[in-house]
């Protein structure tokens, strides 16, 4: 009976929004970046993967995993050096108690879902390999920190690494080749600074055209604007958004992550050839935060953009009124889908956004 046993463990993970941003590798191997990078993880908007694992010997090999009941390539590089790390670990647990159940000879079965439509375009890949390291880890019962964790998240997807954490975290790049330092580490928890909210503009629910890794790849190779944004640029910037972030400064905060925005998209249009994150609409979102800011006197809005036209804007509780309450007027309610707080909006150009 007992090797028929199944063990098995859950766990979700949430989508985390940079806002200082991580793009280009030192070392694409390792998943080791150019720069440290900075995000806010908010569990008001409830972006989440849910991921169950469970190992039995009565599995047939080899591992599986499927994400919202579609197979998934677990041959990958990313995945197996995540699930090689974790089986390691769990080795040295096995051979230092030779009473446990031998789990890292198991074959693995993964299930994961996204409780977002993956139709809306959201990044879930840090969300997805988060949710995968921890539920291993939990299935293991390794005592291993989020911190600790991270540096195998990293290896799947380097903004994965983040979503260990709830709250502001930090990437720091590190310096150790073998990426031993270059981990996650809390910044402040959530309840530093609860009245903080994002809300997210979906302007388009397609795939992207270029992906982070190749699109990261290419800046780093071409773009003469990157040096300057990775060794200059970024390293002033994490310590005033910490700084900001500590000192609850929404008027920093704000700042530096519109202007970390449009650095890293810079450095885009600076690649050769260039590569065009933000349309249309996106820079329509740009200009109506800079009018929410003009006729405030003061920054309560602050948009951010990743490898796709969709907007995250941050604000703080207080002037939900003046930034979703005018988003909401200007796109016109319609149904689509809802976070744990707020109802979705679609106008009728194909935007949407969940507050
Ligand atoms: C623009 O983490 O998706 O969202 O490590 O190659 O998987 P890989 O890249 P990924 O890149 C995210 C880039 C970004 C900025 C950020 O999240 O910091």
């Amino acid at each position: 009976m007992g090797d028929r046993q199944v063990f098995q463990a859950s766990t979700t993970a949430p989508v985390n929004i940079a806002v200082i941003k991580y793009w280009g590798k030192r070392d694409p191997k390792l998943n080791l970046p150019t720069n440290s990078s900075l995000s806010v993880t908010l569990s008001q908007l409830d972006l989440r993967t849910h991921t169950t694992a469970s190992c039995s010997s009565s599995f047939s090999s080899p591992d599986s995993l499927t994400l919202n009941g579609s197979p998934q390539d677990v041959s990958s590089a990313r995945t197996q050096a995540c699930l090689r790390e974790l089986r390691q670990l769990r080795r040295q647990l096995e051979d230092s108690d030779t009473k446990l159940p031998k789990l890292s000879e198991m074959p693995l079965r993964i299930v994961s879902e996204n409780n977002f439509p993956t139709a809306a375009g959201l990044a879930s890949s840090a969300a997805g390999f988060a949710a995968l390291v921890r539920v291993i880890a939990d299935l293991y019962q390794l005592s291993s920190t989020p911190t600790e964790l991270s540096r195998i998240a990293r290896q799947g997807s380097g903004s994965a690494c983040r979503s260990l954490f709830g709250g502001y975290v930090a990437w720091e790049k590190g310096t150790e080749a073998d990426g031993s330092d270059s981990v996650a580490v809390e910044v402040a928890p959530v309840s530093h600074w609860p009245e903080m909210r994002a809300l997210i503009l979906v302007v388009s629910a397609e795939k992207k055209g270029v992906s982070s890794t190749s699109g990261m790849q290419a800046t780093v190779a071409t773009s003469t604007l990157f040096p300057e944004r990775a060794e200059r640029t970024v390293p002033k910037r994490m310590e005033e958004m910490k700084k900001a972030i500590l000192d609850r400064d929404f008027d920093t905060f704000g700042k530096v992550t519109m202007r970390d925005s449009n650095s890293f998209h810079a450095t885009c249009l600076d690649t050769d050839p260039p590569i065009f994150y933000m349309n249309d609409i996106s820079r329509a979102a740009v200009r109506m935060v800079e009018e929410i800011n003009q006729a405030a006197g003061k920054v309560i809005a602050a948009y951010t953009f990743d490898a796709g036209p969709n907007a995250v804007i941050y604000y703080l509780a207080e002037n939900e009124h003046a930034v979703a309450g005018l988003f909401k007027n200007i796109l016109g309610s319609k149904d689509g889908w809802a976070g744990s707080r707020g109802s979705a909006v679609q106008s009728n150009s194909e935007a949407q956004f969940n507050a």
